[in-house]
Protein backbone atom coordinates (compact mmCIF):
# COMPACT_ATOMS: atom_id res chain seq x y z
CA UNK A 1 0.00 0.00 0.00
CA UNK A 2 0.96 3.96 -0.72
CA UNK A 3 1.47 6.19 2.11
CA UNK A 4 -1.83 7.75 1.15
CA UNK A 5 -4.02 4.18 0.51
CA UNK A 6 -2.35 3.65 3.95
CA UNK A 7 -4.01 6.98 5.29
CA UNK A 8 -7.33 6.50 3.61
CA UNK A 9 -7.36 3.05 5.23
CA UNK A 10 -6.98 4.74 8.54
CA UNK A 11 -9.59 7.62 7.61
CA UNK A 12 -12.03 5.46 6.05
CA UNK A 13 -12.34 3.69 9.02
CA UNK A 14 -13.32 6.42 11.05
CA UNK A 15 -16.07 7.09 8.41
CA UNK A 16 -17.26 3.75 8.64
CA UNK A 17 -17.20 4.08 12.30
CA UNK A 18 -19.50 6.83 12.09
CA UNK A 19 -21.89 4.99 9.75
CA UNK A 20 -20.79 6.63 6.73
CA UNK A 21 -19.38 5.28 3.48
CA UNK A 22 -15.71 3.94 4.33
CA UNK A 23 -14.23 5.78 0.48
CA UNK A 24 -15.14 9.20 1.59
CA UNK A 25 -12.06 8.78 3.94
CA UNK A 26 -10.02 9.33 0.60
CA UNK A 27 -6.85 10.96 1.67
CA UNK A 28 -4.40 12.86 -0.54
CA UNK A 29 -1.94 15.30 -1.40
CA UNK A 30 -2.87 19.04 0.04
CA UNK A 31 -4.03 21.80 -2.13
CA UNK A 32 -2.31 23.69 0.51
CA UNK A 33 1.19 22.75 0.69
CA UNK A 34 2.11 25.24 3.76
CA UNK A 35 -1.34 24.30 5.65
CA UNK A 36 -1.28 20.37 5.70
CA UNK A 37 0.51 17.32 4.45
CA UNK A 38 -2.51 15.62 3.70
CA UNK A 39 -6.22 16.68 3.63
CA UNK A 40 -9.43 14.30 3.43
CA UNK A 41 -12.30 16.18 1.82
CA UNK A 42 -15.15 13.37 2.57
CA UNK A 43 -16.83 14.95 5.24
CA UNK A 44 -18.60 17.20 3.10
CA UNK A 45 -20.22 14.85 0.41
CA UNK A 46 -20.78 12.18 3.62
CA UNK A 47 -22.51 15.35 5.04
CA UNK A 48 -24.99 15.35 2.28
CA UNK A 49 -25.40 12.39 1.87
CA UNK A 50 -26.29 11.66 5.00
CA UNK A 51 -28.22 14.72 5.72
CA UNK A 52 -25.59 16.65 8.56
CA UNK A 53 -24.08 19.32 9.16
CA UNK A 54 -20.57 18.91 7.35
CA UNK A 55 -18.73 20.80 9.75
CA UNK A 56 -19.88 18.07 12.53
CA UNK A 57 -19.37 15.36 10.21
CA UNK A 58 -15.78 16.27 10.22
CA UNK A 59 -15.49 16.73 13.90
CA UNK A 60 -16.55 13.36 14.41
CA UNK A 61 -14.40 11.83 12.30
CA UNK A 62 -11.78 13.94 14.17
CA UNK A 63 -12.60 13.18 17.16
CA UNK A 64 -11.95 9.38 15.92
CA UNK A 65 -8.54 10.13 14.42
CA UNK A 66 -7.13 12.43 17.06
CA UNK A 67 -5.48 9.38 19.68
CA UNK A 68 -3.91 7.79 15.76
CA UNK A 69 -0.19 7.67 16.48
CA UNK A 70 -0.12 7.92 12.67
CA UNK A 71 -1.16 11.93 12.96
CA UNK A 72 1.26 14.88 14.14
CA UNK A 73 -1.95 17.37 13.35
CA UNK A 74 -5.19 16.95 12.58
CA UNK A 75 -7.14 20.15 11.88
CA UNK A 76 -10.87 21.11 10.68
CA UNK A 77 -10.60 23.73 7.73
CA UNK A 78 -13.52 25.63 6.11
CA UNK A 79 -17.13 23.86 6.09
CA UNK A 80 -15.09 20.67 6.88
CA UNK A 81 -11.90 19.99 4.77
CA UNK A 82 -9.75 17.50 7.68
CA UNK A 83 -6.09 18.64 7.07
CA UNK A 84 -3.46 16.04 8.28
CA UNK A 85 0.52 15.81 8.84
CA UNK A 86 2.09 12.23 9.84
CA UNK A 87 4.87 12.47 12.12
CA UNK A 88 8.31 11.84 10.83
CA UNK A 89 8.93 8.98 12.32
CA UNK A 90 5.76 7.09 10.54
CA UNK A 91 7.10 8.45 7.43
CA UNK A 92 10.50 6.89 7.98
CA UNK A 93 9.09 4.03 8.95
CA UNK A 94 7.08 4.06 5.34
CA UNK A 95 9.97 4.88 3.65
CA UNK A 96 11.99 2.25 5.22
CA UNK A 97 9.57 -0.77 4.58
CA UNK A 98 8.53 0.85 1.40
CA UNK A 99 11.49 2.16 -0.41
CA UNK A 100 13.82 -0.72 -1.21
CA UNK A 101 12.29 -2.30 -4.32
CA UNK A 102 11.65 1.43 -5.65
CA UNK A 103 7.63 0.81 -5.63
CA UNK A 104 7.06 2.92 -2.36
CA UNK A 105 4.17 0.48 -1.63
CA UNK A 106 2.69 0.99 -5.59
CA UNK A 107 0.54 -2.09 -6.05
CA UNK A 108 1.17 -4.41 -9.32
CA UNK A 109 -2.81 -3.74 -9.87
CA UNK A 110 -2.19 -5.32 -13.44
CA UNK A 111 -0.68 -9.13 -12.49
CA UNK A 112 -2.86 -11.31 -14.36
CA UNK A 113 -3.90 -8.87 -17.30
CA UNK A 114 -3.02 -8.15 -20.64
CA UNK A 115 -2.97 -4.91 -21.99
CA UNK A 116 -2.14 -4.26 -25.98
CA UNK A 117 -1.41 -1.07 -27.42
CA UNK A 118 -1.14 0.18 -30.71
CA UNK A 119 1.00 2.76 -31.11
CA UNK A 120 3.03 2.84 -34.42
CA UNK A 121 0.80 3.28 -37.27
CA UNK A 122 3.79 3.85 -40.00
CA UNK A 123 2.78 3.20 -43.53
CA UNK A 124 4.83 0.98 -45.93
CA UNK A 125 6.46 2.80 -48.58
CA UNK A 126 6.35 6.31 -46.72
CA UNK A 127 9.03 7.91 -45.06
CA UNK A 128 8.27 8.13 -41.08
CA UNK A 129 7.49 11.46 -40.15
CA UNK A 130 6.72 13.84 -37.40
CA UNK A 131 3.41 12.85 -37.65
CA UNK A 132 4.54 9.38 -35.94
CA UNK A 133 6.40 10.60 -33.49
CA UNK A 134 3.54 11.43 -30.85
CA UNK A 135 2.00 7.77 -30.83
CA UNK A 136 5.38 5.87 -30.03
CA UNK A 137 6.28 8.56 -27.41
CA UNK A 138 3.35 8.17 -25.52
CA UNK A 139 2.39 4.24 -26.30
CA UNK A 140 5.91 3.40 -25.53
CA UNK A 141 5.74 5.67 -21.97
CA UNK A 142 2.24 3.75 -21.15
CA UNK A 143 4.33 -0.08 -22.30
CA UNK A 144 6.70 0.88 -19.81
CA UNK A 145 3.63 1.75 -17.08
CA UNK A 146 2.33 -1.23 -17.48
CA UNK A 147 4.77 -3.48 -16.97
CA UNK A 148 5.89 -2.38 -14.11
CA UNK A 149 2.12 -2.44 -13.10
CA UNK A 150 2.22 -6.11 -13.50
CA UNK A 151 0.45 -6.33 -16.78
CA UNK A 152 1.76 -8.35 -19.51
CA UNK A 153 2.22 -5.32 -21.68
CA UNK A 154 2.26 -5.94 -25.40
CA UNK A 155 2.88 -2.96 -28.09
CA UNK A 156 2.09 -3.57 -31.85
CA UNK A 157 3.10 -1.79 -34.15
CA UNK A 158 0.18 -2.36 -36.80
CA UNK A 159 1.45 -1.15 -39.82
CA UNK A 160 -0.84 0.47 -42.75
CA UNK A 161 0.56 -1.99 -45.17
CA UNK A 162 -2.96 -3.36 -47.03
CA UNK A 163 -4.68 0.25 -48.33
CA UNK A 164 -4.89 1.39 -51.88
CA UNK A 165 -1.74 2.78 -51.50
CA UNK A 166 -0.24 -0.67 -52.01
CA UNK A 167 -2.02 -1.10 -54.95
CA UNK A 168 -1.23 2.70 -56.57
CA UNK A 169 2.52 1.15 -56.09
CA UNK A 170 1.74 -2.07 -57.57
CA UNK A 171 0.22 -0.54 -60.71
CA UNK A 172 2.43 2.21 -61.31
CA UNK A 173 5.75 -0.47 -61.19
CA UNK A 174 3.62 -2.33 -63.45
CA UNK A 175 3.17 0.24 -66.24
CA UNK A 176 7.50 0.73 -65.30
CA UNK A 177 8.48 -2.50 -65.37
CA UNK A 178 6.10 -4.98 -67.53
CA UNK A 179 8.59 -7.43 -68.07
CA UNK A 180 8.83 -7.80 -64.35
CA UNK A 181 8.10 -11.68 -63.11
CA UNK A 182 5.49 -9.89 -60.84
CA UNK A 183 3.59 -9.03 -63.20
CA UNK A 184 3.24 -11.89 -65.73
CA UNK A 185 0.34 -13.63 -64.11
CA UNK A 186 1.43 -16.90 -65.81
CA UNK A 187 4.90 -17.08 -63.92
CA UNK A 188 5.57 -20.42 -62.25
CA UNK A 189 9.24 -19.65 -61.11
CA UNK A 190 10.23 -18.28 -58.14
CA UNK A 191 10.49 -14.65 -57.24
CA UNK A 192 13.76 -13.18 -57.19
CA UNK A 193 14.64 -12.46 -53.31
CA UNK A 194 16.46 -9.48 -53.64
CA UNK A 195 13.90 -6.46 -53.73
CA UNK A 196 13.67 -4.84 -57.04
CA UNK A 197 12.89 -1.54 -55.47
CA UNK A 198 14.45 0.03 -52.02
CA UNK A 199 12.96 2.29 -49.84
CA UNK A 200 13.62 5.76 -51.20
CA UNK A 201 12.54 4.12 -54.54
CA UNK A 202 9.05 3.83 -52.77
CA UNK A 203 9.53 6.91 -51.05
CA UNK A 204 9.69 8.69 -54.75
CA UNK A 205 6.78 6.46 -56.23
CA UNK A 206 3.92 6.65 -54.12
CA UNK A 207 3.76 10.50 -54.04
CA UNK A 208 3.79 10.58 -57.99
CA UNK A 209 1.46 7.18 -57.88
CA UNK A 210 -0.84 8.99 -55.84
CA UNK A 211 -0.92 12.02 -57.66
CA UNK A 212 -1.50 10.29 -60.86
CA UNK A 213 -4.45 8.54 -59.72
CA UNK A 214 -6.16 11.80 -58.38
CA UNK A 215 -5.70 13.39 -61.82
CA UNK A 216 -7.05 10.36 -64.22
CA UNK A 217 -9.45 7.53 -63.28
CA UNK A 218 -8.05 5.66 -65.13
CA UNK A 219 -4.99 5.56 -62.94
CA UNK A 220 -7.21 5.07 -59.82
CA UNK A 221 -8.93 2.16 -61.39
CA UNK A 222 -5.70 0.21 -61.84
CA UNK A 223 -4.67 0.78 -58.44
CA UNK A 224 -8.12 -0.04 -57.06
CA UNK A 225 -7.87 -3.41 -59.08
CA UNK A 226 -4.37 -3.75 -58.27
CA UNK A 227 -5.04 -3.61 -54.52
CA UNK A 228 -8.07 -6.13 -54.70
CA UNK A 229 -5.89 -8.18 -56.43
CA UNK A 230 -2.96 -7.97 -54.09
CA UNK A 231 -5.96 -8.44 -51.54
CA UNK A 232 -7.27 -11.77 -53.42
CA UNK A 233 -4.21 -13.31 -52.97
CA UNK A 234 -2.54 -12.81 -56.80
CA UNK A 235 1.02 -13.98 -56.26
CA UNK A 236 3.21 -11.48 -57.93
CA UNK A 237 1.79 -8.85 -56.57
CA UNK A 238 1.76 -10.62 -53.29
CA UNK A 239 5.72 -10.91 -53.68
CA UNK A 240 6.27 -7.96 -54.58
CA UNK A 241 4.22 -6.41 -51.77
CA UNK A 242 6.69 -8.64 -49.32
CA UNK A 243 9.11 -6.26 -51.27
CA UNK A 244 7.82 -3.15 -50.00
CA UNK A 245 6.94 -4.31 -46.70
CA UNK A 246 10.47 -5.56 -45.69
CA UNK A 247 12.09 -2.37 -47.19
CA UNK A 248 9.68 -0.21 -45.15
CA UNK A 249 10.33 -1.90 -41.98
CA UNK A 250 13.99 -1.81 -42.27
CA UNK A 251 14.19 1.78 -42.36
CA UNK A 252 11.06 2.40 -40.12
CA UNK A 253 12.81 0.39 -37.13
CA UNK A 254 15.85 2.80 -37.44
CA UNK A 255 13.97 5.41 -36.80
CA UNK A 256 11.81 4.00 -33.51
CA UNK A 257 15.26 2.94 -32.79
CA UNK A 258 16.54 6.24 -32.82
CA UNK A 259 13.95 6.82 -30.45
CA UNK A 260 14.34 3.74 -28.43
CA UNK A 261 10.80 3.00 -28.45
CA UNK A 262 10.01 -0.63 -29.00
CA UNK A 263 7.50 -2.66 -30.28
CA UNK A 264 6.34 -6.79 -28.97
CA UNK A 265 4.94 -7.07 -32.13
CA UNK A 266 5.59 -6.14 -35.80
CA UNK A 267 2.29 -6.70 -37.66
CA UNK A 268 0.10 -5.23 -39.63
CA UNK A 269 -3.27 -4.57 -41.68
CA UNK A 270 -2.76 -7.28 -43.94
CA UNK A 271 -2.13 -9.82 -40.73
CA UNK A 272 -5.59 -10.17 -40.59
CA UNK A 273 -6.99 -10.29 -43.93
CA UNK A 274 -8.00 -13.99 -43.53
CA UNK A 275 -10.27 -13.16 -40.43
CA UNK A 276 -11.89 -10.59 -42.28
CA UNK A 277 -14.40 -12.64 -44.15
CA UNK A 278 -15.48 -14.92 -41.75
CA UNK A 279 -15.82 -12.18 -39.57
CA UNK A 280 -18.36 -10.52 -42.20
CA UNK A 281 -20.04 -13.97 -42.37
CA UNK A 282 -20.52 -14.30 -38.99
CA UNK A 283 -21.85 -10.63 -38.83
CA UNK A 284 -24.14 -11.04 -41.28
CA UNK A 285 -25.40 -14.14 -40.46
CA UNK A 286 -26.12 -12.38 -36.59
CA UNK A 287 -27.60 -9.22 -37.88
CA UNK A 288 -25.05 -7.08 -37.33
CA UNK A 289 -23.84 -6.59 -40.76
CA UNK A 290 -26.43 -5.55 -43.71
CA UNK A 291 -26.07 -4.73 -47.67
CA UNK A 292 -26.92 -1.24 -48.33
CA UNK A 293 -26.24 -0.03 -52.01
CA UNK A 294 -23.66 -3.01 -52.71
CA UNK A 295 -21.73 -2.17 -49.73
CA UNK A 296 -21.62 -4.35 -46.87
CA UNK A 297 -21.93 -2.26 -43.70
CA UNK A 298 -22.66 -2.30 -39.91
CA UNK A 299 -24.97 0.31 -38.36
CA UNK A 300 -24.46 1.70 -34.93
CA UNK A 301 -26.75 4.93 -34.45
CA UNK A 302 -28.34 4.65 -31.36
CA UNK A 303 -31.22 6.82 -30.31
CA UNK A 304 -29.62 8.80 -28.24
CA UNK A 305 -26.72 10.10 -30.16
CA UNK A 306 -26.43 13.63 -30.08
CA UNK A 307 -24.30 13.69 -33.54
CA UNK A 308 -24.16 11.85 -36.48
CA UNK A 309 -23.16 7.95 -36.48
CA UNK A 310 -22.27 6.74 -39.62
CA UNK A 311 -22.00 3.02 -40.09
CA UNK A 312 -19.24 1.23 -40.48
CA UNK A 313 -18.33 0.21 -43.83
CA UNK A 314 -16.89 -3.47 -43.93
CA UNK A 315 -16.67 -4.00 -47.46
CA UNK A 316 -16.99 -1.23 -50.26
CA UNK A 317 -18.88 -1.66 -52.99
CA UNK A 318 -16.39 -2.66 -55.16
CA UNK A 319 -16.05 -5.24 -52.90
CA UNK A 320 -12.44 -3.45 -50.89
CA UNK A 321 -12.02 -3.47 -47.43
CA UNK A 322 -11.36 -0.25 -45.03
CA UNK A 323 -9.53 0.84 -42.62
CA UNK A 324 -12.48 -0.01 -39.91
CA UNK A 325 -12.72 -3.14 -41.52
CA UNK A 326 -9.24 -4.14 -40.65
CA UNK A 327 -9.39 -2.41 -37.21
CA UNK A 328 -12.60 -4.49 -36.48
CA UNK A 329 -10.94 -8.12 -37.09
CA UNK A 330 -7.48 -6.90 -35.60
CA UNK A 331 -9.69 -6.73 -32.22
CA UNK A 332 -11.29 -10.55 -33.76
CA UNK A 333 -7.69 -11.36 -33.60
CA UNK A 334 -6.27 -10.08 -30.24
CA UNK A 335 -8.98 -11.13 -28.25
CA UNK A 336 -8.11 -14.44 -29.51
CA UNK A 337 -4.60 -14.78 -29.25
CA UNK A 338 -4.28 -12.52 -26.10
CA UNK A 339 -6.82 -12.19 -24.40
CA UNK A 340 -6.42 -8.53 -23.51
CA UNK A 341 -8.30 -6.73 -20.87
CA UNK A 342 -7.08 -3.55 -22.22
CA UNK A 343 -6.93 -2.67 -25.79
CA UNK A 344 -5.25 1.01 -25.95
CA UNK A 345 -5.08 3.19 -29.13
CA UNK A 346 -2.05 5.40 -28.72
CA UNK A 347 -3.55 7.53 -32.13
CA UNK A 348 -4.26 10.77 -33.24
CA UNK A 349 -7.23 12.61 -31.82
CA UNK A 350 -8.60 13.88 -34.91
CA UNK A 351 -9.41 9.71 -35.72
CA UNK A 352 -11.41 10.15 -32.66
CA UNK A 353 -14.91 9.03 -34.68
CA UNK A 354 -13.14 6.01 -36.90
CA UNK A 355 -12.43 4.69 -33.20
CA UNK A 356 -15.88 5.28 -31.85
CA UNK A 357 -17.35 3.65 -35.26
CA UNK A 358 -14.91 0.75 -34.71
CA UNK A 359 -15.41 0.17 -31.14
CA UNK A 360 -19.10 0.32 -31.07
CA UNK A 361 -19.68 -2.07 -33.99
CA UNK A 362 -17.33 -4.50 -31.76
CA UNK A 363 -19.21 -3.91 -28.69
CA UNK A 364 -22.62 -4.13 -29.87
CA UNK A 365 -21.99 -7.83 -31.73
CA UNK A 366 -19.85 -8.78 -29.19
CA UNK A 367 -16.18 -8.78 -30.55
CA UNK A 368 -14.88 -6.90 -27.70
CA UNK A 369 -17.49 -8.64 -24.81
CA UNK A 370 -18.06 -5.23 -22.30
CA UNK A 371 -15.01 -6.81 -19.94
CA UNK A 372 -12.19 -5.56 -23.02
CA UNK A 373 -11.67 -2.22 -21.84
CA UNK A 374 -11.59 -0.22 -25.77
CA UNK A 375 -9.57 3.07 -25.45
CA UNK A 376 -8.52 5.50 -28.07
CA UNK A 377 -6.27 7.62 -26.24
CA UNK A 378 -6.03 10.61 -28.60
CA UNK A 379 -3.50 13.19 -28.63
CA UNK A 380 -3.21 16.78 -30.27
CA UNK A 381 -1.17 18.13 -32.74
CA UNK A 382 2.78 19.22 -32.68
CA UNK A 383 2.53 22.44 -34.05
CA UNK A 384 4.82 24.57 -35.38
CA UNK A 385 5.73 28.46 -34.14
CA UNK A 386 3.12 29.60 -36.52
CA UNK A 387 0.48 27.17 -34.71
CA UNK A 388 -0.20 25.06 -37.51
CA UNK A 389 1.50 21.27 -38.14
CA UNK A 390 4.44 21.31 -38.06
CA UNK A 391 6.27 21.97 -41.71
CA UNK A 392 9.39 22.17 -42.48
CA UNK A 393 10.83 25.29 -43.49
CA UNK A 394 10.12 24.81 -46.83
CA UNK A 395 6.67 23.77 -46.10
CA UNK A 396 6.78 20.08 -46.60
CA UNK A 397 6.08 17.49 -44.10
CA UNK A 398 9.51 16.99 -42.14
CA UNK A 399 11.24 13.50 -42.01
CA UNK A 400 11.25 11.71 -38.96
CA UNK A 401 15.16 11.20 -39.59
CA UNK A 402 15.89 14.91 -39.98
CA UNK A 403 13.75 15.84 -37.07
CA UNK A 404 15.73 13.64 -34.51
CA UNK A 405 19.45 14.72 -36.53
CA UNK A 406 18.07 18.87 -35.83
CA UNK A 407 17.47 17.99 -32.25
CA UNK A 408 20.92 16.47 -32.00
CA UNK A 409 22.72 19.43 -33.46
CA UNK A 410 20.49 21.66 -30.81
CA UNK A 411 21.41 19.19 -27.87
CA UNK A 412 24.99 19.57 -28.83
CA UNK A 413 24.98 23.79 -28.69
CA UNK A 414 23.55 23.70 -25.44
CA UNK A 415 25.83 21.36 -24.33
CA UNK A 416 28.72 23.38 -25.02
CA UNK A 417 26.79 26.66 -23.66
CA UNK A 418 26.01 24.63 -20.35
CA UNK A 419 29.58 23.73 -20.26
CA UNK A 420 27.83 19.96 -20.29
CA UNK A 421 30.56 16.53 -20.92
CA UNK A 422 33.06 19.11 -22.70
CA UNK A 423 35.44 16.58 -21.01
CA UNK A 424 34.10 13.69 -22.51
CA UNK A 425 35.48 12.33 -25.91
CA UNK A 426 34.24 13.30 -29.26
CA UNK A 427 32.20 9.29 -29.36
CA UNK A 428 30.65 9.76 -25.99
CA UNK A 429 29.78 13.38 -26.63
CA UNK A 430 27.79 12.06 -29.42
CA UNK A 431 25.97 9.25 -27.25
CA UNK A 432 25.08 12.51 -24.73
CA UNK A 433 24.22 14.64 -27.62
CA UNK A 434 22.06 12.02 -29.01
CA UNK A 435 20.52 10.87 -25.33
CA UNK A 436 19.69 14.85 -24.67
CA UNK A 437 18.17 14.94 -27.80
CA UNK A 438 15.68 12.10 -27.29
CA UNK A 439 14.50 13.15 -24.07
CA UNK A 440 14.29 16.54 -25.06
CA UNK A 441 11.75 15.30 -27.54
CA UNK A 442 10.06 12.63 -25.09
CA UNK A 443 9.81 14.73 -22.59
CA UNK A 444 8.17 18.17 -24.29
CA UNK A 445 5.47 15.91 -25.60
CA UNK A 446 4.38 13.16 -22.50
CA UNK A 447 4.70 16.75 -20.30
CA UNK A 448 1.38 17.77 -21.82
CA UNK A 449 -1.79 16.94 -21.71
CA UNK A 450 -2.33 14.35 -23.88
CA UNK A 451 -5.01 15.98 -25.84
CA UNK A 452 -3.45 19.74 -26.17
CA UNK A 453 -1.72 20.31 -29.26
CA UNK A 454 1.77 21.95 -28.25
CA UNK A 455 4.02 23.97 -30.16
CA UNK A 456 7.97 22.66 -31.09
CA UNK A 457 10.48 24.96 -29.41
CA UNK A 458 13.44 22.77 -29.92
CA UNK A 459 15.87 25.26 -27.76
CA UNK A 460 13.63 25.24 -25.05
CA UNK A 461 12.76 21.31 -25.75
CA UNK A 462 16.70 21.17 -25.28
CA UNK A 463 17.50 23.38 -22.78
CA UNK A 464 19.07 21.95 -19.48
CA UNK A 465 17.04 24.01 -17.49
CA UNK A 466 13.06 24.52 -17.07
CA UNK A 467 10.91 21.78 -17.08
CA UNK A 468 12.60 19.68 -19.62
CA UNK A 469 14.51 16.16 -20.20
CA UNK A 470 17.69 17.45 -20.56
CA UNK A 471 16.89 19.39 -16.92
CA UNK A 472 15.67 15.71 -15.60
CA UNK A 473 19.05 13.96 -16.73
CA UNK A 474 21.07 16.41 -15.78
CA UNK A 475 20.02 16.25 -11.99
CA UNK A 476 19.83 12.97 -12.46
CA UNK A 477 23.18 12.37 -13.48
CA UNK A 478 24.15 14.83 -10.19
CA UNK A 479 23.04 12.85 -8.12
CA UNK A 480 24.63 10.03 -9.46
CA UNK A 481 27.72 11.32 -9.54
CA UNK A 482 27.68 12.94 -5.66
CA UNK A 483 26.96 9.50 -4.59
CA UNK A 484 29.92 8.16 -6.70
CA UNK A 485 31.99 10.22 -5.02
CA UNK A 486 30.89 9.47 -1.95
CA UNK A 487 31.52 6.32 -2.92
CA UNK A 488 35.35 6.83 -3.36
CA UNK A 489 35.63 8.85 -0.02
CA UNK A 490 34.55 5.85 1.72
CA UNK A 491 30.96 7.54 2.63
CA UNK A 492 28.19 5.14 3.93
CA UNK A 493 25.16 6.12 3.28
CA UNK A 494 22.50 5.26 6.31
CA UNK A 495 20.09 1.92 6.30
CA UNK A 496 17.36 4.29 5.86
CA UNK A 497 15.95 7.54 5.91
CA UNK A 498 15.55 9.39 8.71
CA UNK A 499 12.47 12.07 8.39
CA UNK A 500 13.40 15.34 9.53
CA UNK A 501 12.90 19.24 9.11
CA UNK A 502 15.48 19.31 6.49
CA UNK A 503 14.52 16.58 3.93
CA UNK A 504 10.38 15.99 5.21
CA UNK A 505 9.39 17.78 2.01
CA UNK A 506 11.36 15.14 -0.33
CA UNK A 507 10.56 12.69 1.86
CA UNK A 508 7.41 12.82 1.37
CA UNK A 509 7.09 13.56 -2.55
CA UNK A 510 9.12 10.75 -2.84
CA UNK A 511 5.98 8.87 -1.47
CA UNK A 512 4.06 10.39 -3.72
CA UNK A 513 5.11 7.96 -6.70
CA UNK A 514 2.35 5.75 -6.33
CA UNK A 515 -0.13 7.87 -7.34
CA UNK A 516 1.14 9.71 -9.81
CA UNK A 517 2.26 6.47 -11.82
CA UNK A 518 -1.45 5.00 -11.17
CA UNK A 519 -2.82 8.25 -12.24
CA UNK A 520 -0.48 8.30 -15.42
CA UNK A 521 -1.47 4.47 -16.26
CA UNK A 522 -5.00 4.24 -15.07
CA UNK A 523 -5.76 7.66 -17.64
CA UNK A 524 -3.35 7.23 -19.95
CA UNK A 525 -2.00 10.70 -19.34
CA UNK A 526 1.81 10.72 -18.85
CA UNK A 527 1.72 14.33 -18.03
CA UNK A 528 1.17 13.18 -14.32
CA UNK A 529 4.49 11.48 -13.82
CA UNK A 530 6.14 14.33 -15.64
CA UNK A 531 5.00 16.74 -13.36
CA UNK A 532 5.87 14.11 -10.37
CA UNK A 533 9.26 13.71 -11.54
CA UNK A 534 9.60 17.93 -11.85
CA UNK A 535 8.60 18.32 -9.35
CA UNK A 536 10.79 15.74 -7.53
CA UNK A 537 14.13 16.96 -8.87
CA UNK A 538 13.14 20.53 -8.38
CA UNK A 539 13.11 19.83 -4.68
CA UNK A 540 16.38 18.01 -4.39
CA UNK A 541 17.91 21.14 -6.04
CA UNK A 542 16.76 22.90 -3.78
CA UNK A 543 18.05 20.30 -1.16
CA UNK A 544 21.30 20.25 -2.53
CA UNK A 545 21.88 23.79 -2.53
CA UNK A 546 20.73 24.20 0.88
CA UNK A 547 22.51 21.27 2.59
CA UNK A 548 26.13 20.31 2.42
CA UNK A 549 26.37 16.83 1.55
CA UNK A 550 30.20 15.42 1.09
CA UNK A 551 31.52 18.08 3.50
CA UNK A 552 29.27 17.83 6.26
CA UNK A 553 31.19 16.83 9.22
CA UNK A 554 28.81 14.63 11.43
CA UNK A 555 28.92 11.21 9.66
CA UNK A 556 25.10 10.96 11.19
CA UNK A 557 23.61 13.53 9.33
CA UNK A 558 25.90 12.80 6.24
CA UNK A 559 24.77 9.61 5.77
CA UNK A 560 21.25 10.34 6.34
CA UNK A 561 21.64 12.84 3.64
CA UNK A 562 23.12 10.60 1.45
CA UNK A 563 20.17 8.08 1.84
CA UNK A 564 18.15 10.50 0.53
CA UNK A 565 20.48 11.18 -2.48
CA UNK A 566 20.45 7.50 -2.83
CA UNK A 567 16.30 7.37 -3.23
CA UNK A 568 15.73 10.54 -5.02
CA UNK A 569 18.62 9.26 -7.74
CA UNK A 570 16.76 5.73 -7.60
CA UNK A 571 13.64 7.26 -8.51
CA UNK A 572 14.72 9.89 -10.88
CA UNK A 573 16.26 7.29 -12.65
CA UNK A 574 13.00 5.01 -12.56
CA UNK A 575 10.69 7.31 -13.59
CA UNK A 576 13.04 8.66 -16.89
CA UNK A 577 12.90 5.00 -17.29
CA UNK A 578 9.14 4.51 -17.34
CA UNK A 579 8.55 7.68 -19.81
CA UNK A 580 11.62 5.96 -22.25
CA UNK A 581 14.17 8.51 -21.01
CA UNK A 582 17.80 7.62 -20.91
CA UNK A 583 20.30 8.71 -17.89
CA UNK A 584 23.81 9.46 -19.37
CA UNK A 585 26.51 7.81 -17.40
CA UNK A 586 28.18 11.54 -17.00
CA UNK A 587 27.47 14.98 -18.09
N1 LIG B 1 -1.76 3.79 -40.32
C1 LIG B 1 -2.71 4.69 -39.71
C2 LIG B 1 -2.52 6.11 -40.24
O1 LIG B 1 -1.54 6.39 -40.89
C3 LIG B 1 -2.60 4.73 -38.20
C4 LIG B 1 -2.90 3.42 -37.53
C5 LIG B 1 -3.32 3.58 -36.11
N2 LIG B 1 -3.72 2.34 -35.48
C6 LIG B 1 -4.86 1.72 -35.73
N3 LIG B 1 -5.08 0.56 -35.18
N4 LIG B 1 -5.80 2.25 -36.49
O2 LIG B 1 -3.39 6.93 -40.02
Amino acid sequence: MSLLQKLSAVTGEAFAAEGLPAEMGHVRVSDRPDLAQFQCNGAMSAAKTAKKNPRAVAEAIVARLKDNPLFSKIEIAGPGFINLNVTDDVLSAFLKDNAKDGRYGFASFGAGETMVLDYGGPNVAKAMHVGHLRPCIIGDALRRMALFAGYKAIGDVHLGDWGTPMGMIISALEMLHPDWPYFDADFKGEYPKESPVTMADLEQIYPKASAACKEDPARMDAARRATMELQDGRAGYRALWKHFVAVSIAGIKVNYDALGVHFDLWKGEADVHDLIAPMVQDLEKRGFAVKDDGATIVPIKKNDDEKEFPPLILYKRDGAVMYGTTDLATIVERVQLYHPSKIVYVVDQRQSLHFEQVFRAARLSGIAPDAIELTHAGFGTMNGADGKPFKTRAGGVMRLEDMIEMATEAARTQMKEAGVAQDADAAEQERIANQVAVAAIKFADLQNQRQSDYIFDLNRFTSFEGKTGPYLQYQAVRVKSLLKKAEAQNDQSSEYLIVNDENRALALLLSELPEALALSLRNYTPHVLCDHVYRLANAFSSFYGNCHILSEPDAGIRANRLRLCRMVMEQLVLVLDLLGIVVPERM
